[in-house]
């Protein structure tokens, strides 16, 4: 397994959001994290990546148990991170954002993996000097991709990528997440609202409600429009 979590629980202050979470992800998996606003995915994803901490419940990452790691050691061991909200500089060229990878990164193994990078967003190659805050919010969420991409990780989080983009694009960063699965092996977990990226990107589906894990579901079952709109805002 590259991620186990069992029976995780974690919040802000003394309250409690995230409440007894346990799930697996193999190499290669796609696994969509889904639910309605609210109900804890993003500080799940926090807790995954060490910006929260634990209050129970466990976390290891390829064997090691990393639950009371701070947020860069995890970072260094391959556990790559997109905030919501992306966390672009945008003052900074394209190539200035992609830099920053670098440090945040694991560079033990591998150097700055810039190839791939640009393989999967040929436009961050294109754009290289250009200021990263005139990016289009599909552009920037590529950057936010590619900058994780740089520092060689095992596990990529990604907290609802989708989000500002418009339609056609969301379809396109889909399919670039399912490739990066199909192609390198790379492991993603996405937390998303939107059925297309779902259905593009994910192998895999979890639904979150008040801070639990309340089904797994087959992508294709979305497909549904019943249970589309059981399951996500729609
Ligand atoms: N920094 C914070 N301090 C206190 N409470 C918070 C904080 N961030 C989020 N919460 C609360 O935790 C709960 C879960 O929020 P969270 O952001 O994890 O949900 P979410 O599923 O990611 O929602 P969305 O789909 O809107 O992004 C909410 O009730 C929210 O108000
Ligand atoms: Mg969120």
């Amino acid at each position: 397994m590259v991620l186990s979590v069992n029976n995780l629980s974690a919040g802000y202050g003394r309250v409690k959001i995230v409440q007894g979470v346990s799930f697996a992800v193999k190499p290669g998996e796609i696994l969509a994290v889904i639910g309605r606003n609210g109900v804890g995915k993003s500080t799940l994803m926090k807790t995954l990546v060490g910006e929260l901490p634990a209050m129970g419940g466990g976390i290891a990452f390829l064997g090691s148990d990393i639950t009371g790691r701070p947020a860069h050691e995890r970072a260094h061991m391959g556990v790559g991170y997109v905030p919501q909200g992306r966390g672009i500089f945008s003052r900074l060229s394209v190539g200035g954002n992609l830099v920053m990878g670098e440090t945040v990164g694991r560079m033990r193994r591998l150097k700055a993996n810039y190839e791939r990078v640009y393989r999967f967003f040929p436009v961050l190659k294109e754009r290289h000097r250009q200021m990263a805050g005139s990016f289009s919010g599909g552009q920037q969420q590529q950057l936010a991709i590619g900058r994780v991409l740089v520092g060689n990780p095992d596990l990529v989080l990604l907290d609802e990528p989708s989000e500002g983009i418009q339609p056609n694009i969301v379809q396109e960063i889909g399919r670039t997440i399912r490739r990066m699965g199909e192609e390198e092996g790379l492991t993603v977990i996405v937390v998303e609202q939107n059925l297309d990226l779902i259905r593009t990107a994910a192998t895999r589906c979890i639904v979150m409600d008040k801070g639990a894990i309340v089904a797994e579901i087959d992508p294709k079952e979305l497909d549904d429009p019943a249970v589309a709109k059981r399951y996500l805002a729609v």
